[in-house]
């Protein structure tokens, strides 16, 4: 079993910046389960399968013949071997992802994808259930948090740096959405571990948050 640093929390909180970085100063492998879950859904749009489908249609989809593979590489994520790193960063894609990974196929597809890296591998992995349920015994654990209005600048600053068109006002809207979703699912909804550091972030520049956080890692090495 590789060290993992767990980092949950809502979208725009900054979990991928500082992951990233925490990743490189630790010498660790970067994770992006929320990559995982863009891939698959849009994996699952490829194949024509839409949100209405029940669970067995999107497990045969995922899992049955010519079924899918998912890898994650150097921060890069392939879908059935082409790296789909770019294509999955639509807004799209985040909408139909929190969707899709509200359902118990995909979840389950996942999650041996995401431990068999933890064993193979140190690691630095985010998303919404890292400390919960997909790595519960962690060796750091942290909640990063920041104001709905900060994430959505964040969100908005992240796409348009990208070229993607999108306003102030649906980037609000987007997040808000993702939110209530991520969080009031059934299944591994986004919750704080009790072992988690908890840091909001919100007015905080990310460098320090990132210094943070080494802080406290390298405090109990
Ligand atoms: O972090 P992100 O915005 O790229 O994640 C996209 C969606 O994937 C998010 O809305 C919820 C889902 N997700 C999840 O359910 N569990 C994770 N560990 C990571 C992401």
């Amino acid at each position: 079993m590789g060290k993992v640093v767990a980092i949950d929390g809502p979208s725009g909180a900054g979990k991928s910046t500082v992951a990233k970085a925490l990743a490189q100063a630790l010498g660790f492998d970067y994770l992006d389960t929320g990559a995982l879950y863009r891939t698959a859904a849009l994996a699952l749009l490829k194949k024509g399968i839409t949100p209405e489908a029940g669970d067995g249609k999107i497990k045969a989809a995922l899992e049955g013949d010519g079924g899918v593979s998912i890898e994650f590489k150097k921060g890069r994520v392939f879908l059935d071997g082409a790296d789909v790193s770019d294509e999955i960063r639509t807004k799209e894609a985040g909408h139909y992802s929190s969707v899709f990974s509200a359902r118990k196929p995909v979840r389950d597809f996942l999650l041996p994808l995401q431990r068999k890296l933890g064993e193979e591998k140190n690691l630095v992995a985010e998303g919404r259930d890292m400390a919960t349920v997909v790595f519960p015994r962690a060796w750091k654990k942290f909640y990063l948090d920041a104001s709905l209005e900060e994430r959505a600048r964040r969100r908005y600053d992240q796409l348009t740096a990208a070229g993607r068109n999108i306003s102030r006002k649906d980037a609000v809207e987007d997040v808000a959405v993702r939110d209530r979703r991520d969080s009031s699912r059934e299944l591994a909804p986004l919750r704080r571990s009790p072992g988690a550091l908890y840091l909001d972030t919100t007015g905080i520049p990310l460098e320090e948050v990132i210094r943070r956080l080494l802080e406290s890692v390298k405090g109990t090495q």
